[in-house]
This record gives C-alpha cells, sequence and structure tokens, in this order.
C-alpha cells in the first residue's frame, strides 16, 4: 500500500510557487484514505504568528486547497495541530535526531540567518516534526517542492535510527515526489531566490488571490534582461530570470519550456509578458471564484476539516501507539 502525505504552512497566502510546485500536484494522487494533505499550523508558529490571523489563514488556505482541486470527500485535508499524533511522534523524533544532522539543515541556516541566539527552538526542530507528519501515518509518498528535498532525507534518517534503535523495520522508507519543470519557482524580482509566502516584497511573488490587473502589473514588473528570448534552452542557461518566466509559462499551459521558446524565441519580453499573464489569470480566476464561495460559508470549512482530522487520527492514533510501546512507554491501559 503507498499512503501519500503532504502539508503547506498557513503563513500566508498560497503563492504560485505553492501552487505549481505543489498543491497542483496533490490533486491526482488523490486516493481516498490513503492520501493526506494537512495545513501545517505547528509548523507556522516556529516563526511568530498573529493568534487571529493564524486562525482566519489556516481556514482560509483549506479553502485554497479546495479551490485548487483537493476534494474533502476523496482524500483527507485536516489542520495538523488537531490530530495529536503529531506533537507526540515529534518529541520521539526529536529525542532520536542529532543535533549535527539538524545543524547540517540549509532551510534553518536561510531562516535564521545571523541571528541565531533569537531564533524559536521550534525552528530548529522542525525537519523533526516534520518526519513525524509523514511517519505518523506511515505515508511512503510525498509530493512536495524541490526546497522540502533536504528535510525528507533527514525524515529517513531519523526512521532508520529509530528503526535501529528499537530493534524493528517499523517505520518505512519515504519517497519525495518532486515534479515537473516548476518543483522550484522563483521570485519575480530575483530569479537566483525561491518564490516565497514570506518574501517581504509581494512584487516578488504572485499570490494565488492576485486579481487580474495584480497579476498583469507584477508580470509586467517582473526582472528581465534586455535579450530577447532565446530559441533553444541552453540560451537560457545564465538568465535565471528569463528561464524562470518561460518554466512557469509551460507549467500553466501543460506544456514545455522547449515548446514555449519555440513558439516565443526570437521576441522580446513585452508580448512574452502578456500571454503569460493571460495565462496566469485564466488558471487563477476560477480558483479565487471558488475560494470566495467557499469562505462564505467559514462553518462549512471547519466542518470538514473537523471531518478529516477524525480520519487522520483514526489512522495515526495506533501507528503513534506502537511507537510509544517500542520505545518503552508504559501502556495508558
Ligand atoms: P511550505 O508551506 O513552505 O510550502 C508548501 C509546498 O510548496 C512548495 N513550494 C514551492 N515549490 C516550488 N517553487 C517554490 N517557490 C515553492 N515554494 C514552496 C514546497 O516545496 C512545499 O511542497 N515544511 C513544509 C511543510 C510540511 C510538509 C510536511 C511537507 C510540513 N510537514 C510533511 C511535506 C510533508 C513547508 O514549509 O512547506
Amino acid at each position: 500500500m503507498q499512503r501519500v502525505f503532504s502539508g503547506i504552512q498557513p503563513s500566508g497566502i498560497p503563492t504560485l510557487g505553492n501552487y505549481l510546485g505543489a498543491i497542483r500536484n496533490w490533486v491526482p494522487m488523490q486516493n481516498g484514505d490513503n492520501s493526506l494533505f494537512c495545513v501545517v499550523d505547528l509548523h507556522a508558529i516556529t516563526v511568530w504568528q498573529d493568534p487571529k490571523e493564524l486562525s482566519r489563514q489556516t481556514r482560509e488556505m483549506a479553502a485554497a486547497l479546495i479551490a485548487c482541486g483537493l476534494d474533502p470527500e476523496r482524500c483527507i485535508l485536516f489542520v495538523q495541530s488537531h490530530v495529536h499524533a503529531h506533537h507526540r511522534l515529534a518529541w520521539i523524533f526529536t529525542c532520536v535526531a542529532r543535533m549535527g544532522w539538524l545543524n547540517r539543515m540549509t532551510q534553518f541556516k536561510d531562516k535564521a540567518g545571523k541571528d541565531r541566539e533569537n531564533v524559536s527552538t521550534g525552528l530548529f526542530v522542525y525537519p523533526n516534526l516534520m518526519a513525524a507528519d509523514i511517519l505518523a501515518y506511515h505515508a511512503t509518498q510525498v509530493p512536495v517542492g524541490d526546497d522540502q528535498r533536504q528535510h525528507i532525507e533527514l525524515a529517513n534518517d531519523i526512521a532508520q535510527k529509530f528503526n535501529h534503535d528499537y530493534g524493528e523495520e517499523f517505520f518505512p522508507n519515504i519517497t519525495p515526489l518532486i515534479q515537473g519543470v516548476a518543483a522550484r519557482v522563483m521570485s519575480l524580482r530575483d530569479g537566483t531566490k525561491k518564490m516565497s509566502k514570506s518574501d517581504p516584497s509581494d512584487q516578488s511573488r504572485i499570490n494565488l488571490t492576485d486579481d487580474a490587473d495584480t497579476v498583469a502589473l507584477k508580470i509586467r514588473r517582473a526582472k528581465t534582461d534586455p535579450e530577447p528570448l532565446p530559441s533553444e534552452l541552453r540560451g537560457l542557461e545564465a538568465r535565471p530570470e528569463a528561464r524562470n518566466l518561460v518554466g512557469i509559462l509551460a507549467a500553466m499551459t501543460d506544456t514545455t519550456p522547449d515548446a514555449v521558446l519555440a513558439e516565443h524565441g526570437g521576441k522580446g519580453f513585452g508580448a512574452f509578458k502578456e500571454t503569460l499573464a493571460e495565462a496566469l489569470v485564466a488558471k487563477l480566476s476560477p480558483i479565487q471564484g471558488e475560494m470566495r464561495r467557499l469562505l462564505d460559508d467559514p462553518a462549512a470549512v471547519d466542518a470538514s476539516l473537523r471531518r478529516g482530522a477524525e480520519k487522520a487520527a483514526a489512522i495515526a492514533d495506533p501507528i503513534v501507539t506502537r511507537a510509544e510501546a517500542l520505545v518503552g512507554f508504559l501502556p495508558r491501559g
């Protein structure tokens, strides 16, 4: 049995990077109770979140996921803090993982920056919680963007050490599924930086909720270079911004960068950017309409998240209870 698990932080509005790198790949993977998608609020609070905003953003993220095509009747969609198995297993993993492993995490280094003394301890142990998210369900397939690769490798190290220390092949090996030309969507202002919900500049990203005028303006202002587009892929090698925009258009129109260049090679960025903005608006506006419709009835969104959490707990509780028994915790009876 192959079980799919993935998660997204409710730390802002989902971006085009989240959509292309993760969410849209989740939609065809829905397979009833063998597919779990989680809004990871426990991860979000590793950096400060305004409490009122956090609960609103958690519900909005769930609505965005449904609007993008996740169907709570065809998968398990839930909020991380509603299922206690995540905390329980995360603590055990915090005692299995080694400081040296966590010290090597590039995302921690990027997020903590120079002020290491002042970041939360949660930010440091974040990958242990992520390993627990996946392994509490014995999930094996994890569809994510390229930036999560190192966290999944660490989750496998933790699983192996647990199995070794406690003498049983209990946790399975996890495979990251990193798909397509848009596994790493870059900032519109700097083609060497990842597009991110937390970038201080809103101009650096397309939010799934941006209206047509905003999308057109952001794409028009997106950084490019003065050369026309090349007609072959290798012409993009030292041109990260151009490569990013070509990759986005290819992903949005379900084609390849080669095909995009065959059509637009030799042209300047003006006409290309107009085509790109139109493709984005055509995809995003139905999602936005659906999100508004869902958020008109927040109680219905909350009710489906509650049902999702019940189904998730029914899978994770026996697995984590067994892990606790392997560790030697006295059963609750
Ligand atoms: P998060 O919330 O940063 O991002 C959610 C998903 O979107 C992908 N992504 C991108 N893909 C391509 N280009 C980009 N610019 C881009 N930005 C984000 C991410 O790779 C991710 O797949 N730690 C995770 C959440 C998490 C999780 C998990 C994921 C918690 N537990 C267990 C998988 C399994 C995170 O912060 O994602």
